[in-house]
């Protein structure tokens, strides 16, 4: 294969394996993607297909697109598949979702009418409120994996595709603690043999990806790649990894306003966070323990910008609270409240309030078209186990037990850029320090949390 920089080629077919390709998000994807391949609508809201990249000075004024600076995979190249729990082929489930407008889904009718999920794996435990009828039946969790494995394997023949990346676009799974079993990839085969009952399904399809050499992308708030097991896995076979819980509405919107207080050092008592939303997603968040793996995904995020610790005075013992409601009239489009309560100047407190009326998978979807194709970008550029630098799509990034997750958007957009500037070789955008190191500018506000000049 011809590479650029040590990244092999990007010619050739590349596979899509959605687990969940019946749901909101997935359809969405399919739906949008077929679209713009049609030349009907453009990626809005993808930063692969319509963000720039600097390169060199300021000055050089030298601003590529990025599907133009770095070898991404052409969307005429992405041939889609996957998994789910219900016998539907895309439209049908695109018509259930009613994301798309009818006369939008007419337009892409036959390529969505010729995608069917194949059987998924799938115990009620882990998602309360589903029923699945269309699953596959063997006598271990082993074995269940092993039939993904063969179906990763017929996909690729069937379709004649080159190369694969498996996303996670299916149900938020129960809150799970990291176990035992969990910790290496001899007690994790051991128990998937022995059907030990901390072991999801979203586990076996991570476990079958990368078995066979596929990258996997978790999209929901579920404890899968991110156990040792499975991130041992991944580095041995040499294969990318990336999660968890994409990061569309509110945590976006968390994640830009919290970096503001914070560099202006203005104080918070309390970020309260509602929303209201009527879609599947929000049916199966409606049980509590869904609901506490979402729970954990969303709160992680302001302790982490703020870090209490080093501002007692600002961030000490500030209230906080995120509830989910179900409720069924809004459909996929939710309702995300904010109400923050800060303090300025001499104590004196202030009020911010944000009201969010957006479209859950509208949003989500680009972001699903960039991981894919950043993520194939990673394993032709040999780059195995967690990605960080793709924690700007996440809610919750996946680390290693080495570093901290960074949930700052523009700090994590940076990061994003220049893991592709030095893939190509070109110079990062840096810092200097005192001492005249050059910094990466992601790693410019040092682990004591105060922003070094430039
Ligand atoms: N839309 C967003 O903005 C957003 C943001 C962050 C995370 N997420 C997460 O993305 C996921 C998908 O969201 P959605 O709105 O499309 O939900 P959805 O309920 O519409 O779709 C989920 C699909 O997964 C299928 N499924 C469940 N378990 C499965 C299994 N074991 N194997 C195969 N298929 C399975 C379901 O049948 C369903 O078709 C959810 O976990 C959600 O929390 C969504």
């Amino acid at each position: 294969m011809k590479s650029v920089n040590g990244i092999d080629d990007s010619k050739g077919k590349l596979g899509v394996l959605i687990v969940g390709l019946d749901g909101a998000v997935a359809t969405t994807f399919l739906a949008g993607t077929f679209a713009i391949r049609k030349g009907i609508a453009k990626p809005i809201g993808s930063m692969t297909q319509m963000g720039t990249i600097r390169i060199g000075k300021r000055a050089e004024n030298n601003f590529p697109l990025i599907k133009d600076f770095v070898p991404l995979a052409e969307l005429s190249q992405l041939e889609f598949g996957g998994w789910d729990i219900r016998n539907e082929n895309a439209y049908e489930a695109a018509a259930y979702a009613k994301v798309v407008d009818t006369p939008d889904l007419e337009k892409v009718k036959q390529e969505l009418q010729a995608i069917h999920p194949m059987p998924g794996v799938f115990e009620q435990r882990f998602v309360v409120r589903l029923h699945g009828d269309y699953v596959k039946k063997a006598n271990t969790k082993y074995d269940l994996m092993e039939q993904l494995r063969d179906d990763i394997r017929r996909f690729k023949v069937e379709k004649k595709v080159d190369r694969l990346v498996m996303i996670w676009c299916g149900s938020t799974e129960i809150f799970l603690s990291v176990e035992d079993v969990h910790l290496s990839i001899e007690s994790f085969e051991a128990g998937m043999k022995n059907n030990d009952e901390h072991i999801s399904p979203s586990m076996l399809y991570a476990w079958a990806a990368i078995s066979e050499g596929v990258p996997y992308i978790n999209g929901a708030p579920n404890l899968t790649n991110d156990i040792p097991a499975i991130v041992e896995l991944a580095e041995k076979n040499g294969v990318p990894i990336s999660g968890k819980d994409f990061k569309t509405g509110q945590t976006l919107i968390k994640t830009v306003i919290a970096p503001m207080l914070k560099a202006r050092m203005l104080g918070l008592s309390g970020w309260f966070s509602s929303n209201i939303l009527g879609n599947r997603d929000g049916e199966v968040l409606d049980d509590p323990e869904s609901f506490k793996t979402k729970e954990e995904s969303k709160l992680s995020v302001l302790d982490s910008i703020l870090q209490p610790e080093l501002y007692p005075d600002l961030y000490h013992d500030y209230y906080h609270k995120v509830r989910i409601n179900y409720y069924p009239p809004r459909g996929d489009n939710k309702e995300g409240w904010d109400n923050i309560d800060i303090f300025g100047w001499m104590n004196y407190p202030m009020q911010l309030k944000i009201d969010f009326l957006c479209r859950d998978s509208i949003l989500a979807a680009p972001i699903v078209l960039d991981l894919v194709l950043l993520t194939d970008l990673a394993q032709r550029a040999h780059r195995s186990g967690i990605q960080e630098w793709l924690s700007f799509y996440f809610k919750s990034p996946i680390h290693s037990p080495e570093s901290v997750p960074e949930h700052d958007l523009f700090i994590q957009s940076v990061k994003l850029k220049n893991t592709l500037r030095q893939m190509m070789g070109e110079a990062m955008i840096t810092f200097v320090d005192q001492d005249g190191n050059r910094i990466p500018l992601e790693d410019a506000e040092g682990s004591n949390g105060a922003w070094r000049e430039l």
